[in-house]
C-alpha cells in the first residue's frame, strides 16, 4: 500500500476521534439507562436497550475509521499491529496505547454482546463492566494525544462528555441505592400491579353466577 500523508487523513482522524468520543458517551449513558431499566412509559424499555445497542455499533464503525486513517497516514507511523496491541507503536507509544486499550476493551464488549446467547450471563456482564474502564482511558488518550485539546471548544466538549457519564452514574447510584441488591429502577415488587387490581374488582361474588343460573334449562331440578 502506498504511504499516504495528507491533511484530509489528519482531519478525518481528528473528526472521527471526536465523533467516536461523543458516541462512546452516548453508549455509556444509554448503557446506564438500560441497566437501570429506564423506560416503560412513553418509551418502552426494549427501545432504550435497542438504541443503546445500535449506537454502540455505530461508535465501533467510527472508531474503526479513526484507526484506519491513523494507519494509512504515514506521518504518524502506526501500523495495524500497534493499533491492536498496546505499547507497540513507534509514534507516541503510551498515548497511542491508551487508545488501543480502549479499543480492545470495546471490541471485547461488542463481540461478547453479539454472541451473548452463547456465553454465560456472568461472563458477558463481567466483560461489559470493562466499559467503565474503556471510557476514561479513551478520554485520557484524547486529552494527551489530541491536536484539538488546546482549544476551548474541545475542552468544553470533553468536560460535557465526562459530566454526562458522571451524572448518569450518580443518578444510577443515587436513585437506586439498594446495598447488596440488584441495581434496578423496576417499581417495588410489593406494589400490586394495576391489572391484578382490575381483575379483583371484576371478580364475581360467592355463589353461582347469574349467567350460569340463566343458562340452566327450565324444568330441571
Ligand atoms: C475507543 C477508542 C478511541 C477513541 C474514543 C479515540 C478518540 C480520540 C479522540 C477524541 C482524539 C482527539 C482528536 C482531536 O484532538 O481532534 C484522538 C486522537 C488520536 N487517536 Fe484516538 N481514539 C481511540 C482509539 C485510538 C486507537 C486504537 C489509535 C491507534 C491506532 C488512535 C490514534 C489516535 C491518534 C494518532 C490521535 C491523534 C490525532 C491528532 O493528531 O490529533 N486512537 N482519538
Amino acid at each position: 500500500m502506498t504511504a499516504v500523508s495528507s491533511s484530509i487523513l489528519w482531519y478525518t482522524t481528528r473528526a472521527s476521534g471526536i465523533v467516536s468520543l461523543l458516541l462512546l458517551t452516548a453508549v455509556m449513558v444509554g448503557g446506564i439507562m438500560t441497566a437501570t431499566r429506564v423506560g416503560g412509559g412513553t418509551v418502552p424499555r426494549f427501545a432504550v436497550a435497542e438504541v443503546h445497542r445500535r449506537i454502540s455499533l455505530i461508535a465501533m464503525i467510527f472508531i474503526i475509521l479513526h484507526i484506519a486513517t491513523t494507519i494509512v497516514d504515514s506521518y504518524v507511523n502506526v501500523g495495524i499491529v500497534s493499533a491492536l496491541i498496546p505499547f507497540t507503536s513507534q509514534y507516541k507509544p503510551i498515548k497511542v496505547a491508551l487508545g488501543t486499550v480502549a479499543f480492545d476493551l470495546m471490541l471485547a464488549i461488542t463481540v461478547t454482546s453479539l454472541i451473548k446467547q452463547r456465553i454465560s450471563h456472568s461472563l458477558w456482564r463481567t466483560i461489559h463492566w470493562a466499559s467503565y474502564l474503556a471510557f476514561p482511558i479513551a478520554v485520557i488518550h484524547e486529552i494527551l494525544i489530541g491536536t484539538d485539546f488546546r482549544f476551548a471548544w474541545m475542552i468544553l466538549l470533553t468536560a460535557g462528555c465526562v459530566s454526562a457519564v458522571g451524572l448518569a452514574l450518580a443518578w444510577r447510584f443515587w436513585a437506586h441505592p439498594r446495598p447488596g441488591g440488584a441495581l434496578t429502577a423496576v417499581p417495588s415488587r410489593t406494589a400490586p400491579p394495576k391489572r391484578s387490581k382490575a381483575i379483583v374488582t371484576r371478580a364475581p361474588a360467592a355463589g353461582p353466577s347469574r349467567r350460569r343460573g340463566s343458562s340452566k334449562p327450565k324444568g330441571t331440578s
